[in-house]
């Protein structure tokens, strides 16, 4: 059984990987814990709800359900879920299982991050984007119609429990979304990771166990040791935004509803490899190797109606721009990466007008 450490100045934990893992989820549980509460979206719940029903035999324990979908990821279900455990009889003993995709494991962590000022959380990732990224590295948060995750928390969790297994009924479109964040992880810190799904994608969309079980532990290794050297984000775990900035503006700018998290990026990684050829001098050949690695996984929701001067507007009020300074994470090659402040403006423009060309 793969598993892997995040350590923080805080506190440390394990990220396991394991088939048929989720029927463990009690030894992960403290002892002293009050009433567990499980937060979920029902068809996670229908699909998967016996398995963790089971796992828990007879500790005391309330099921809690967020709506699906982007647009719900918002402040508002926050304090209805926490309305919910208080009428339940939630209080500072409680843990959260967070049960799903990247929006319930972002929007259940920031819950127990701000519920009676924390309790603890076990993510229990359900979509490949969870698995590889979001459920790792305790970032927890909502959006805002202005802007992408702006209101939020650092909140590490007691454990991370991913069981590959539970992909088998994930929908074909959310599986695509989770691979581009493995092609991030590939272009900035894994070229081995890389040309696997450069080369691979057969047998990558044939969700080929040997495979998928790798490109898991591959992304999961690679974050544990970016966030277990910056956890708060104030340095190197910046590169992990690849493709995030613009992902950000488009998904803000579609109003949450037109591109999951992961196609976002993918476009936003599309902008960025542009934006680094232009510069930081990437080499036209891993450019062309870079592109063609996102279109193999495609296609992507259209970027029809976009307005590029919004867009690039947008990009000032990402997370990432600091007092009015757009960081921008680039790349100078496969496995290379770089952040760069004080571009010219006029070749993000060009940049986003290409893209949406
Ligand atoms: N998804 C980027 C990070 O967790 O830092």
């Amino acid at each position: 059984m793969p598993w892997y450490g995040v350590e923080t100045p805080q506190c440390s934990y394990k990220i396991v990987v394991e088939r048929g893992g989720l029927a463990k989820l009690r030894e992960y549980i403290p002892a002293r814990a009050g009433k567990v509460f499980v937060v979920s979206t029902e068809d996670v719940w229908r699909l998967h709800g016996d398995i963790i029903r089971g796992a828990m035999g007879d500790l005391a324990r309330e099921l809690l359900f967020l709506r699906g979908g982007e647009v719900c990821k918002k402040l508002a279900e926050v304090e209805s879920l926490a309305e919910q455990m208080v009428e339940k009889g939630g209080d500072r003993s409680s843990v959260v299982v967070a049960f799903g995709g990247g929006i319930l494991t972002d929007v259940a962590g920031f819950l127990a991050a701000i519920f009676m000022r924390g309790i603890p959380v076990i993510q229990v990732p359900t979509t490949l984007l969870a698995q590889v990224d979001a459920a790792i590295g305790g970032k927890t948060g909502v959006n805002l119609a202005g802007g992408k995750n702006l209101i939020g928390s650092f909140h590490q969790p007691l454990a991370v429990l991913i069981d590959p297994a539970v992909l088998a009924t994930l929908p074909e479109r959310e599986y695509r979304a989770g691979l581009f964040e493995i092609i991030k992880h590939g272009v900035i810190a894994d070229p081995g990771l890389f040309w696997l799904m450069r080369r691979e994608p057969q047998r990558v969309l044939a969700h080929e166990a040997a495979v998928v079980d790798r490109m898991i532990c591959d992304s999961v290794r690679l974050k544990a040791k970016v966030v277990s050297g910056d956890e708060k984000e104030e340095d190197r775990r910046r590169i992990l935004n690849f493709g995030h900035t613009f992902g950000h503006a488009l998904e803000a700018e579609t109003g949450y509803s037109r591109f999951l998290h992961g196609e976002a990026v993918a476009w936003g990684m599309k902008a960025a490899t542009l934006l680094s050829a232009k510069a930081v001098s990437l080499a036209a050949v891993d450019k062309r190797e870079i592109l063609d690695c996102i279109d193999s996984y495609g296609p992507l929701p259209s970027l029809a109606g976009i307005d590029p001067a919004r867009l690039a507007a947008r990009l000032k009020s990402d997370k990432k721009t600091v007092q009015g300074k757009i960081h921008f994470v680039l790349t100078e090659g496969i496995g290379l990466v770089t952040v760069r402040s004080g571009i010219d403006e006029q070749d993000v423009l060009a940049v986003i007008q290409e893209a949406l060309a």
